[in-house]
């Protein structure tokens, strides 16, 4: 019972970093993006949903790559750069987070 618990007090503390570590990287890409207007850094979450979210499944893939590799020349003059220190798992979610403005 008690390793039990503890184990689960694990998972929980694993699982709160997760989601601190998942916001600190949105506000990361608020920086440049915003959720409906483009602006002068970046084009918006949901011109970017409406451009890819047909293709669903591939894109969330793609867009995860560029998430973590970055950028340059679909949308305008500004390249997007890499992001820092973010797991392939991370990028998918992002993909997700973004296909679903
Ligand atoms: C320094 C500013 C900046 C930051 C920070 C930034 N982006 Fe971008 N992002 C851009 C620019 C500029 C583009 C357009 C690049 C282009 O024309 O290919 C872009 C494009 C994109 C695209 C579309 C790429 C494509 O192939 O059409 C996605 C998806 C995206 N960003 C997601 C994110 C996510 C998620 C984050 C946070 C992890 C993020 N961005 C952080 C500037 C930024």
């Amino acid at each position: 019972m008690q390793a039990a618990r503890s184990l689960l007090g694990l998972l929980l503390c694993a699982a709160s970093l997760a989601r601190a570590d998942m916001g600190l990287l949105k506000q990361h890409c608020g920086t440049c993006h915003s959720a409906e207007q483009n602006t002068e850094q970046a084009p918006s979450f949901k011109a970017i949903s409406e451009r890819y979210k047909s293709e669903s499944e591939a894109a969330q893939a793609r867009l995860a790559e560029v998430i973590a590799q970055g950028s340059a020349g679909r949308w305008g003059k500004l390249a997007m750069p890499p992001t820092p220190r973010v797991t392939a798992l991370e990028a998918r979610k992002l993909a997700r987070w973004v296909l679903d403005f």
